[in-house]
């Protein structure tokens, strides 16, 4: 069962968990978020696992700084005059990754872009003495109600989760307003705590609001952002010669002698670890320019759930638009 510290004494115990690649639950502004480093990918796995994430939607990191946000992303000059108003504050601004960042691919589900926001309050102290980035979803379970209360926190994560700071009622209440510039024109992702009509008069322009909601939650949009370049080919008993192979587990389908490459997603076979390495392995197969990639059993149960859901996505035909993009 998770402890409850009060935010004033939370500090010492809260990061040691966070730099251990745990998560623990903590105040913003908003809503209570279940944040783990955003540069671990064994800590985001936790996050969606503690959530029960039916799979891996693109997570909010948030930073302690301006400056350590330019540090992950790219700022077109609107995002970044929207930023110094805004933040720190209940705004998100979706923007493209810069290269190298150290933003962990699970936390943008594979996207080339991240969502960055700077929160208030305890969150705020936290990740500037963490000095990384913290991704953090609502502290919830999925499918239920943001938290805003320590105690609704822990009554729907505290099996889960070792800590959750309490700092009281959150005073936004809603999650942060999400805005993504594009080819300078803001577009409303998602309303929050922020009023559009304050980003409209900082901007000097009204937002774009069409198919906003749809775009998010829109699959197909992962799925073509997603896709590799090779052939995905599932459960994958066997391997032919020139193929390149995405194992799991310590035993080898049939014929891997004859793979071009082979990652494993987890040599013991744990799904929180593969979890973590699905993208980078993917990605990394993928480089190689083979025709096809053949991906091993995953079991699906717990975190499988998700990595199979992104692995059909991968492996799902291609629309004529996924070309476009
Ligand atoms: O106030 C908040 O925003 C809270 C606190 C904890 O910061 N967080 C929150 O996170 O609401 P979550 O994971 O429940 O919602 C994140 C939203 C999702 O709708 C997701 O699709 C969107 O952000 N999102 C994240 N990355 C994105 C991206 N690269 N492009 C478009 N949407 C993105
Ligand atoms: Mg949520």
């Amino acid at each position: 069962m998770a402890e409850v510290i009060a935010a004033t004494r939370a500090m010492a115990a809260a990061l040691a968990l966070l730099s251990a690649g745990e998560v623990v639950a903590v105040p913003t502004e908003t809503v209570y978020g279940l944040a783990g480093d955003a540069t671990s990918g064994e800590a985001v796995a936790r996050i969606f696992e503690a959530k029960g994430r039916p799979r891996f939607n693109p997570l909010i990191a948030h930073v302690g700084s301006l400056a350590m946000a330019e540090e992950l992303a790219i700022f077109d000059p609107l995002s970044r005059r929207l930023a110094e108003k805004f933040w720190p504050g209940p705004l998100t601004l979706v923007l493209p990754l810069k290269p190298g960042s150290a933003i962990h691919p699970l936390v943008t589900a594979g996207l080339d872009t991240v969502a960055l926001r700077m929160p208030r309050g305890f969150a705020a102290g936290l990740i500037a003495r963490l000095g990384r980035p913290l991704a953090a979803p609502s502290a919830n379970r999925s499918g239920r109600i943001s938290a805003t209360t320590a105690a609704a926190v822990a009554e729907d994560l505290g099996e889960r989760i070792p800590l959750v700071v309490d700092d009281g009622p959150t005073p936004v209440g809603v999650e942060s307003t999400i805005v993504k510039v594009e080819d300078g024109r803001p577009r409303l992702l998602r309303p929050g705590g922020v009023a559009a009509a304050e980003i409209e008069a900082v901007a000097g322009m009204a937002l774009a609001r069409s198919g906003a909601a749809a775009d998010i939650e829109a699959p197909g949009m992962m799925t073509s952002h997603y896709a590799p370049g090779a052939a995905v080919r599932l459960n994958a008993v066997e391997t032919f010669a020139g193929e390149a192979l995405l194992a799991f587990g310590p035993q080898r389908a049939r014929g891997a002698e004859q793979a071009l490459a082979i990652r494993n997603l987890s040599e013991r076979g744990d799904l929180r670890e593969a979890a973590a390495n699905l993208f980078f392995h993917l990605k990394e197969l993928d480089r190689l320019g083979a025709a096809m990639i053949a991906v091993e059993p995953v079991p699906d149960t717990g975190l499988g759930e998700a990595i199979n859901d992104r692995l059909a996505r991968a492996a799902a035909p291609r629309d004529a638009d996924d070309d476009n993009e």
